[in-house]
């Protein structure tokens, strides 16, 4: 099965692909297979974006199976936000260094930190099947940027299970335990279970 993955995201497309890379006999980004637009992410909800930007793709291209990650932070002291609006939560699509900025004076004078990263995949095979898995990872969120590696709020992102930051995390450690490297693998488990590769 040749999969499409939904996003220009280059990051996320690196990291799935690391992942799945097994899972597929070929993995193209939606660049690579002709297709350089972008979905109107107006769902509610992670797993309601990841539909929406995977069935966009599935439409353009029948016969593949199509990929899309919906993610986000969700920041315990501010009710979930910035939630599904973590990518423009500046104002700006995608500014991520704006997007830690305004993290960071909003929780100036926050003692509680906590924050989990969330990530919704949604697969559609070649004959219209959907499946749809979620994945979290838990943290905090420091007061300074720590690392270069990732992208988005991993510099601020204190992983529990790393003991570090996902900006300081190589790319194998972030994925043994991120939100995505959870999400990827489930569905991997769901595929292999229901014998769909
Ligand atoms: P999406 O492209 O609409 O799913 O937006 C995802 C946004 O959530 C990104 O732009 C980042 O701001 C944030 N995000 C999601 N996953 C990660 C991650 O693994 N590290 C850091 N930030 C992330």
């Amino acid at each position: 099965m040749k999969l499409i993955i939904a996003s220009n995201n280059k990051h996320k497309i690196i990291e799935i692909k690391s992942i799945l890379g097994d899972t597929f006999e070929e993995i193209l980004s939606q660049k690579e297979a002709g297709f350089e637009g972008e979905a109107e992410e107006n769902g509610a909800t992670f797993a309601e974006n990841s539909y929406i930007k995977a069935k966009e793709i599935a439409d353009k291209f029948p016969g593949y199976a199509t990929l899309a990650d919906d993610s986000g932070l969700a920041v315990d002291a501010l009710g979930g936000e910035p939630g599904v609006n973590s990518a423009r939560y500046c104002g700006e699509h995608g500014n991520d260094g704006a997007n830690n900025e305004k993290l960071l004076t909003v929780l100036k004078n926050e003692k509680n930190r906590k924050a989990k990263f969330v990530c919704a995949i949604t697969l559609i095979l070649p004959d219209g099947k959907v499946l749809t898995t979620e994945g979290e990872t838990e943290g905090e969120i420091i007061h300074t940027l720590e690392g270069t590696g990732g992208f988005g709020y991993d510099p601020l992102f204190l992983s529990k299970d790393l003991a570090k930051t996902f900006g300081e995390a190589s790319e194998e450690e972030k994925n043994s335990v991120s939100h995505r490297g959870r999400a990827l693998r489930n569905l991997s488990m769901i595929l292999k279970i229901q014998n769909l590769r």
